[in-house]
């Protein structure tokens, strides 16, 4: 084809480039134009045999063509692939507004719905029911709560400290709050918090990096005795179990910042495999850990008058378990539908 007519159908060809409506369409006219045997290219070929002058002055037109065409092609390719994608989207939206083909919706996940029922089981017996940050200080995970800096208790907490920020960890205990709030309201304090606290352990049916614990404090300036706590625990196993009668028996134990410091345990029986907490029971189950507060836990807080007080804690996932005759903690951090609609997390 003369140079002539390839720069009159120049305008042709763009046209038909820029109206491509498929990829095929699209190889095909650069074939056509300047793939191996397309005009241009055969045209190109043509100029061997030329003059240098001939050269210089079609060669510059041929490649002023040819970089117009390789524009023209790059800018439809552009064009449909952004089209491919913009359809693909299209077709993979989801249409929130359609009618939902089960009756599987979402609900409160079991530890949720047990949290506020204690929050509000407290809250209702005129408890403070407060939060406090997860990120936490040595302070007031350790310092504060009578355990001095090489205390063995440090170690045994495994616990997870921030990268570069110096003194700073995830709370292994909710015991931090104690503090956090003796503080901010000083005596009298009746307070519970509950709320995720971490430890370096592995995963397996009993452990996790992150469970729940409970955590609560009464404190005041007339006395406050053991039958005190044994009573609040009572009280609460009560209700957290649904029964009438719990009863619980104190085992000597060490929490730096109680003294005394105990474990307590609770009566149980199985039926139908099933263990129910009752004072009928046989057998004891351990629970969580409690105390008179500790003389140096009320001077890091700055009280200096004589006061009393009494905390306990215990893990959230341990007593759901226990409840609902759940045997792997790891259940209740997954997202298996069957198992959550069971529970009662999925309607
Ligand atoms: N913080 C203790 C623990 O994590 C539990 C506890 C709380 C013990 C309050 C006594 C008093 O093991």
């Amino acid at each position: 084809m003369p140079l002539q007519e390839i720069e009159t159908n120049l305008e042709y060809w763009e046209k038909a480039i820029l109206g491509a409506s498929t990829f095929q369409e699209l190889e095909r006219l650069k074939a056509d134009i300047i793939g191996k045997s397309g005009v241009v290219t055969s045209a190109f070929k043509l100029l061997k045999g030329a003059s240098a002058d001939q050269k210089k002055e079609f060669g510059e037109k041929l490649n002023r063509v040819k970089s117009r065409i390789d524009n023209a092609l790059a800018k439809q390719r552009q064009k449909l692939e952004d089209y491919a994608v913009s359809e693909k989207l299209k077709n993979e939206a989801l249409d929130i507004t359609l009618p939902v083909e089960n009756d599987h919706f979402g609900g409160l996940h079991i530890i949720t719905q047990s949290l506020r029922r204690i929050r509000d089981y407290y809250s209702s017996r005129g408890f403070l029911v407060l939060d406090g940050p997860e990120i936490e200080t040595e302070f007031y995970n350790f310092d504060a709560l009578n355990i001095p800096k090489h205390h063995p208790a440090r170690q045994s907490h495994d616990t997870f400290y921030l990268k570069g920020h110096d003194g700073m960890l995830l709370r292994t205990q909710t015991s931090c709050v104690q503090i956090r709030a003796m503080q901010k309201y000083g005596v009298p304090l009746r307070m519970v918090s509950i709320g995720k606290t971490y430890r370096n352990d592995q995963l397996d049916a009993t452990h996790s990096p992150m469970f729940h614990q409970i955590e609560g404090l009464v404190v005041d300036t007339k006395p406050i005795t053991i039958g005190h706590l044994k009573s609040e625990l009572r009280k609460f196993l009560e209700f957290f179990f649904e029964t009438d009668s719990a009863s619980l028996r104190f085992r000597p134990s060490f929490f730096p910042f109680t003294e005394p410091g105990m474990e307590f345990d609770c009566r149980y029986t199985k039926k139908d495999g099933k263990l129910i907490i009752s004072s009928d029971g046989d057998k004891w189950i351990e629970l969580g850990g409690a105390g008179m507060v500790h003389p140096n836990v009320f001077k890091s807080c700055g009280i200096e008058e004589e006061v009393y007080g009494f905390a306990f804690g215990l893990g959230l996932e341990r007593i759901i378990m226990l409840k609902y005759g759940i045997t792997d903690i790891r259940n209740l951090y997954d997202t298996d539908q069957r198992w959550l609609r069971y529970y009662g997390t999925c309607a």
